[in-house]
């Protein structure tokens, strides 16, 4: 019998689960069924139906003390890691992070509340965005978030916030280093023309402006260069740069004694993808920021890092049961699955590829059938594998795809009023919910008919 999936049978990298496609507890039972944390996914999709989100903690676990420990050793007793909860926000997220030391990276004020509930402390919060909101920004201010400047605007509603306050207020800046490196048009933010930061141009202006304000004290610099990134190399560019920016500033008057250098690691979602381990990513940063900073002779700032996708994604996966399926001879067979687009809406607006397997015969025995896996949507394009080899397989069967857990729960919908899947938490043999499924009914909540409309009827 030939046995295909050959990542299943890849040697699993302990230290940088970025580098696997499986979550680290993946294992095979006597049985021939896959199971995650020590849980049979039948088992899980029994008690909690599918489609399912599942998340390994001891995989998620591994991640963050992966950049815990590299940070120790290539920066020692001055670093802060931050989690990027739009990668997966929940308050179960924020309170695993937390616990790990991490803190947390917000956009908007449900990223806000939802960290704060999870237990992060408030000052290891920062507050990031193009469009904050009058009310978003006085949130953060009242509860002493650092607030990730992005524009003028931003630094209008802070001046005059601070003044009104009459108290000082400790600022970072964003700005774009006009780094290109190679991924996705739309997940590259670090070059001249994105809608994130100020322009590396516009810098002195800007040090001469914060300079002229009463209250606003500037002491650290952010940049982000975009996600899923495979280069070492554009990181090495970007410690240079910032210690570059700290000498500008310094002109100014502002000492800077933080350098967020944003997230960015990628992660193996398929065999072709090789990305640098989490140790080689804060080395290569670290070792940057330190040479920078000794030939000027200044002082390390706090080098703070946001990894969002390579701390959450290969703990991930998600279950889907196989419905119909319809042959087209000659062009292809497609097997439609209980969800798509809606719980999983990267491949529709990415293009990204992932690795998949029967939970039933996750080697692939005897596979010999190539099948375009469908989602659930009304729409041609709701397809989660083009291509993709299985065995032969039946309605009821279970597939799961591997490396989920980031920019999928996060970024679903409800598409076709279809609810989100339940999620859960595996660890040691035992499952936890940590977001309820939706059910229909629940996606009415919010929807009104007009009075008017209700005496027609
Ligand atoms: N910091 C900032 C300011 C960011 O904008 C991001 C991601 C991160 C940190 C975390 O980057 P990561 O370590 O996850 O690469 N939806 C896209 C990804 C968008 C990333 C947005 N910003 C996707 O599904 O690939």
């Amino acid at each position: 019998m030939e046995e295909k999936n050959s990542f299943l049978k890849e040697k699993i990298d302990l230290k940088s689960p970025n580098k696997n496609i499986v979550p680290i507890t993946t294992s095979i039972g006597s049985d021939g069924i896959l199971s995650v944390g020590g849980c049979s996914i039948e088992e899980l999709v029994k008690k909690y139906d599918s489609p399912l989100y599942i998340l390994d903690e001891i995989t998620l676990r591994k991640s963050c003390k992966a950049y815990k420990e590299a940070l120790e050793k290539h920066y020692p007793g001055k670093s802060l890691p931050i989690y990027a909860s739009k990668a997966n926000s929940s308050i179960f997220m924020s309170n695993l992070i937390s616990s790990e030391g991490f803190g947390l990276d917000a956009v908007s004020e449900g990223e806000l509340l939802t960290a704060l509930q999870g237990g992060v402390p408030n000052e290891k919060i920062v507050f990031h965005g193009n469009n904050k909101s009058d009310k978003e920004i006085e949130f953060a201010v009242i509860n002493n978030i650092k607030v990730i400047v992005d524009n003028d605007y931003d630094l209008e509603r802070l001046e005059k916030l601070s003044n009104s306050f009459n108290r000082d207020l400790e600022i970072m800046i964003r700005f774009t280093p006009g780094i290109e490196c190679h991924t996705h048009e739309y997940i590259r933010t670090g070059s001249f023309d994105s809608k994130f930061g100020f322009g590396i141009e516009y810098l002195s202006t800007l040090f001469a402006r914060i300079s002229n304000t009463k209250h606003l004290k500037l002491k650290g610099l952010h940049a982000h260069i975009g996600s899923q990134i495979f280069e070492l190399d554009p990181h090495n560019d970007l410690g240079e740069i910032m210690v570059d920016v700290i000498l500008e500033a310094k002109k100014f008057g502002h000492v800077i004694n933080k350098l967020n250098v944003g997230g960015g690691l990628g992660i193996k979602y398929t065999e072709n993808d090789d990305p640098p381990s989490i140790e080689d990513w804060v080395k290569t940063i670290s070792n940057s920021v330190v040479k920078s900073c000794k030939k000027h002779n200044i002082d390390l700032p706090l080098l703070m890092c946001e990894p969002g996708r390579s701390i959450v994604s290969t703990a991930g996966i998600t279950i889907y049961k196989i419905g119909a399926f319809k042959k087209i001879p000659g062009v292809r067979t497609y097997l439609s699955v209980d969800g798509g687009m809606s719980d999983n809406p990267r491949p529709i607006t990415y293009q990204s590829n992932y690795s998949a397997c029967l939970v039933s015969n996750p080697f692939n025995k005897d596979s010999k059938n190539k099948y375009t896996i469908a989602g659930k949507h009304c729409e041609s394009g709701d397809v989660l594998f083009k291509e993709i080899e299985l065995a032969d397989c039946k309605t009821g069967d279970l597939i799961c795809v591997f490396g989920t857990g980031a920019y999928n729960n996060s970024m679903s919908s409800n598409y076709n009023r279809i609810p989100r899947p339940a999620a859960l938490l595996v660890c040691n043999g035992e499952a936890e919910i940590i977001q309820k499924r939706e059910s229909p009914s629940d996606l009415l909540k919010y929807d009104v008919l007009p009075d008017r409309f209700i005496k027609q009827n």
